[in-house]
């Protein structure tokens, strides 16, 4: 890889989210985020799919910096649910849903259900010179019955991956990046990054 710092900008305001990718990242790349920016793009995720929306948040800081650019788009995926609440995870319990009544909308919804296996998704829009790319990560595991452990955001309480016996809050930051559908995601992009830096 390079070793002149290239500038990449994360199309997101959680700084959560910055904070998991930037962990991952080599120190060549410099990560900037939309809280670095200047100008801000305010962008509708008004898409239909996930794919759309990462496309929607990347392309709108290309337009105004110009700069090569990624978005993500993640939405957890209920089996039994057909995939709800899928690309609308953030507002499950209406525009202003907070993470707390997402995730009582999702348990009250699922009391009857024994199926409850799930999967995180996560798709990521790269730019990159121009050209637009996509990658994609799923980490698959079970909805619990009641929340646990404090780390994390989201649905992270009641997320539990497979083959582990604690939720994404039970996790340290890196415990979580290793399986997690954003830590794979970022892996794929990283793999492509690291092939043409070369
Ligand atoms: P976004 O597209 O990454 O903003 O994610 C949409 C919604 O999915 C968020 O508002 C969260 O509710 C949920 N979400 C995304 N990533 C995670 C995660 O890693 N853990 C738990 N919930 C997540």
């Amino acid at each position: 890889m390079s070793k002149v710092p290239i500038k990449l900008v994360f199309a997101t305001h959680n700084a959560n989210k910055y904070r998991e990718v930037r962990a991952q990242l080599p120190s060549e790349i410099d990560l900037l985020y939309l809280a670095d920016l200047t100008h801000e793009a305010p962008v509708e995720e008004t898409a239909q799919s996930l794919r759309g929306n990462a496309l929607l948040k990347m392309d709108a800081v290309v337009q105004t910096t110009g700069m090569n650019c990624f978005a993500d788009d993640t939405g957890l995926e209920v089996m039994a649910l057909n995939g709800a609440p899928g690309v609308y995870s953030a507002r499950y319990a209406g525009p202003k849903a907070n993470a707390e009544e997402n995730m009582a909308k999702l348990l009250n919804s699922m009391v009857d259900l024994e199926d409850r296996r799930a999967q995180f998704r996560t798709v990521i829009a790269l730019s990159w010179n121009g050209v637009t790319h996509y990658f994609e990560g799923i980490c698959s595991g079970h909805i619990l019955r009641q929340p646990r452990g404090m780390a994390g955001f989201g649905y992270d309480p009641i997320f539990q991956p497979l083959g582990h016996d604690r939720t994404f809050a039970q996790m340290t930051l890196a415990e979580k990046s290793v399986l997690s559908h954003r830590g794979l995601a970022m892996n794929q992009l990283m793999e492509w990054l690291r092939d043409h830096l070369k």
